[in-house]
């Protein structure tokens, strides 16, 4: 059985992302220090499997733990190896993601992201597996007013998180003996299979409304903002900046569903297994953009919910436009997004309507 390792696995993309592979045959090794999620999320992602009680407990493995943390890292690749499992790969998800927060915490979000993933590798390393895909993003980036970005252009993030993306992702490439961080496909001479993969705006939920986003703190993205508002947890909508060099002044993004991402997640582990060793850098998003105020009237017509706003100054750290190339990703693990912008609205609305506190709702029957 092919046995992953799944950092940050309660979280949004991680629940989802866990519960297609477990779907799809997996074991899963699912590793998380809950700083910004539940461990219900977890809970649910059994059940939604539909595997029975023993199945589940062939096939999941949880670890409340810490990236940073190495003995911990080594006595989960042990464990495995006492189960007669070996895993053969890490999809790491776990890290610290606001972006304004990045500003203030600079130092934590360098140690977590960065410094968590260096001791990830080394637990990896010492016991050779060298299979990973990481969660890269598109702020690495930076400042963009073109129509779209494609892997081969400019890394150069404007913010403290996505500094640590970039370094994250030049780490790889060195470990993996590649010479270039913005090569879309290069052998690994050292035997490594990475693929760093660049999302764009994951949003959405699972169709049944059972696991979806809840971030601990203020959301920092755009959609759990809207859907909040939705609900009546939030009075309105602050839109930072009504005065991008966009078509009606906010600033564009590019929504991917987050089971496309989840997805996109199999596709490029299942590429990585089959292939020689190497180095993949991908960029995950629909090639489609929207201004925050076309989001907020496909969410209307999408739910007939009404989303109070205000404007308030630019956001530091955020840029008018952020719009992928995806067409490598198709290229490369022949992946491209399946579902609308509707479907996006359709299922956050009813994660966000089933769960209206998220997790932590009083009602949850969990
Ligand atoms: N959601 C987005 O818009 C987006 C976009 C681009 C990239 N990403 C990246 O994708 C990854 C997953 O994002 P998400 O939206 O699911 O975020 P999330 O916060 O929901 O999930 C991250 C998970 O990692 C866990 N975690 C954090 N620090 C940890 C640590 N030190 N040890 C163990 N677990 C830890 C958190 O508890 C959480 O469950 C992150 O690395 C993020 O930077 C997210």
């Amino acid at each position: 059985m092919r046995c992953v390792l799944i950092t940050g696995a309660a979280g949004f993309i991680g629940s989802h992302t866990s519960l297609l592979l477990l779907n799809a045959g997996y074991k899963l090794f699912l590793l998380d220090n809950f700083s910004n999620s539940s461990p219900i999320s977890l809970n649910r992602i059994a059940r939604l499997s539909k595997l029975s009680n023993n199945e589940v407990k062939e096939r999941i493995s949880i670890i409340k733990g810490d990236i940073r943390n190495l003995s911990l890292l080594e006595r989960t690749f042990l464990t495995a190896k006492s189960q007669g499992e070996k895993i053969t790969s890490v999809i790491h998800f776990a890290g610290l993601k606001a972006v304004g927060e990045s500003f203030e915490k600079a130092l934590d979000y360098w140690e977590t992201n960065v410094g968590g993933t260096l001791t990830l590798l080394k637990a990896m390393e010492k016991n050779d597996c060298r299979t990973i895909v990481f969660s890269s993003s598109a702020t690495v980036y930076g400042q963009s007013t073109q129509d779209s970005l494609i892997e081969t252009d400019p890394v150069s993030p404007i913010n403290p998180y996505g500094a640590t993306k970039a370094a994250i992702e030049r780490m790889l490439t060195n470990i993996a003996g590649c010479n270039s961080h913005t090569t879309p496909k290069q052998k690994s001479p050292s035997g490594w299979r990475i693929a760093c993969l660049r999302y764009f705006n994951p949003a959405g939920a699972h169709p049944s409304g059972e696991i979806g986003e809840d971030p601990r703190n203020i959301p920092n993205n755009l959609f759990p903002l809207i859907n909040q508002v939705g609900v009546g947890r939030r009075e309105s909508l602050t839109i930072f900046g009504n005065d991008w060099p966009t078509i009606d002044g906010t600033g564009i993004r590019d929504y991917v569903h987050v089971m496309d991402i989840a997805e996109g997640h199999k596709a490029a582990l299942d590429m990585l297994m089959l292939s020689e060793p190497i180095c993949l850098i991908l960029n995950l998003g629909t090639g489609k953009g929207t201004s925050v105020l076309e989001l907020i009237e496909i969410f209307k017509l999408s739910t007939g919910i009404e989303i109070k706003y205000k404007f308030g100054p630019r956001r530091m750290g955020d840029s008018a436009i952020s719009l992928a190339n995806p067409k490598e990703a198709l290229k490369y693990i022949n992946w491209k997004s399946k579902r609308t912008l509707s479907d996006i609205c359709r299922d956050g609305w009813n994660w966000q309507t089933s769960n209206p506190k998220g997790y932590d709702d009083a009602y949850s029957k969990d």
